[in-house]
């Protein structure tokens, strides 16, 4: 609920736990219900995002926000975080220290929502939450579990963007998150 959540915000104040700290202008820690039912897990901030400090509101939060439109929700009815934080240099991967350093809080912000599905979104956020390394292709449209919540790993929007001919397996990934709940 919105008081964990706000307890762990508190404990990472002003972070400087990896190295992304020094190039950030915000923390983005996450937004939308305390109490959702779907949790969208993103990699991590970008160039829009550090500028304003919330998650997905660039070209891919864009098509992120239409794809929970397209499932009859808002933004304000969902969950939305990122395994790390701070944005990357040049929007590189994030390194394995870094999520090490920063994946603690995403775990904890997971079980303050309580969600009863959690969707990652590409290849980092699946491989952190379900603790693999399958290729997403592999992964994505098949149902995993974190801490027995049902885990939905599907493509990341940034990918859809540059690939729209795979949007097709990212709806039906969503309907099937629509069909459980
Ligand atoms: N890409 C992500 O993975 N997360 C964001 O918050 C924005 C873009």
């Amino acid at each position: 609920g919105a008081r964990g959540l706000t307890v762990i915000r508190e404990d990472l104040g002003d972070c400087k736990r990896c190295k992304l700290h020094s190039g950030r202008t915000n923390i983005v820690y996450g937004v939308g219900s305390p109490t959702a039912e779907i949790c969208f897990v993103g990699e991590g901030p970008g160039a829009d995002e550090d500028l304003q400090g919330e998650p997905f509101v660039g070209r891919a939060g864009q098509l992120l926000t239409q794809m929970i439109k397209a499932m009859g929700l808002e933004r304000e009815d969902v969950y939305i975080c990122n395994v790390v934080k701070c944005r990357p240099p040049n929007n590189r991967d994030p390194e394995p220290d870094e999520v090490t350093a920063c994946s603690p809080f995403l775990i904890r912000q997971v079980r303050a929502v309580g969600p009863k599905v959690i969707v990652t979104l590409g290849k980092h956020a699946a491989h952190t939450v379900l603790n693999v390394k399958t290729p997403i292709t592999r992964l994505r449209g098949t149902w995993g579990a974190f801490d027995g919540i049902p885990v939905m790993p599907t493509f990341h929007p940034s990918f859809l963007l540059r690939d729209p001919t795979q949007k097709k397996f990212a709806w039906e990934d969503l309907k099937a998150v629509l069909h459980h709940l």
